[in-house]
């Protein structure tokens, strides 16, 4: 077996969430801080969109927000440097990218092996990318889903956490899929959180491994 190249560290997790969207799946990692169920704190939320409903979501519970404007900023490597300096400055342990519009530089993943988590509305490595839905039914697949998977410069194609497959159907939408899917992703993504700040998710080679409770 390959050597063990990570394992999470098992502590109160401090979390930013990367976001441009209505944040349906910040909202569950949220509720999952809430009730206990994921060990940590929300430290920041950051978007690229000054209106997402997902940041001014996040604002109204008191949440600490930042919006970064690409406008301001030369390149992608200034934004994503000034993204690093908000959550470093928070001393933030993981970042969970919930809709986050962006591509993320090469700078940005090395800063943060193993420390940037993403959720797909497919099941990787089948259709990375966008519309991903409507790419399923066209292909004529009888099985999608969604996959948490770490954050590698390759876009949608680091080592995968946890995936969850649901039916298509042959009368499915990329509207009724999608929302299939989302169920799903409301619970495998605060699942991985989790499990991260339970210290077990170790990474071997690509794969990941899920470790028993106290391993
Ligand atoms: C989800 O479908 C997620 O898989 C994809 O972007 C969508 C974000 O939805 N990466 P939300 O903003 O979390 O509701």
């Amino acid at each position: 077996m390959d050597e063990v190249v990570f394992r999470s560290p098992r502590r109160k997790g401090r979390i930013a969430v990367f976001l441009s969207g209505r944040g349906s799946n910040f909202t569950a990692i949220r509720e999952a801080v809430e009730r206990g169920a994921i060990d940590g704190e929300i430290a920041l939320v950051l978007s690229n969109k000054a209106d997402a409903p997902g940041l001014l979501k996040a604002r109204e519970w008191g949440l600490e927000t930042v919006f970064l404007d690409p406008k301001l900023f030369a390149s992608r490597e200034d934004y994503d440097r000034a993204g690093v300096g908000e959550v470093e400055k928070r001393r933030v342990d993981l970042i969970v990218l919930a809709g986050y519009m962006r591509v993320l530089t090469p700078g940005l993943c090395d800063a943060f092996k193993y420390r940037i988590v993403n959720i797909h509305p497919a099941l990787l490595p089948s259709f990375p990318g966008l519309h991903v839905q409507q790419k399923a039914i066209d292909w004529g697949v009888r099985f999608s889903g969604c996959t948490v998977h770490f954050v590698a410069a390759e876009v949608d194609m680091g080592p995968i956490i946890l995936q969850a497959a649901v039916p298509v159907r042959p009368d499915d939408t990329e509207d009724t899929l999608a929302a299939r899917i989302l169920v799903e992703e409301h619970k495998i993504y605060p699942e991985a959180v989790r499990l991260y700040f339970e210290g077990r998710i170790e990474v071997r080679g690509r794969r990941v491994f899920i470790l028993e409770p106290g391993a």
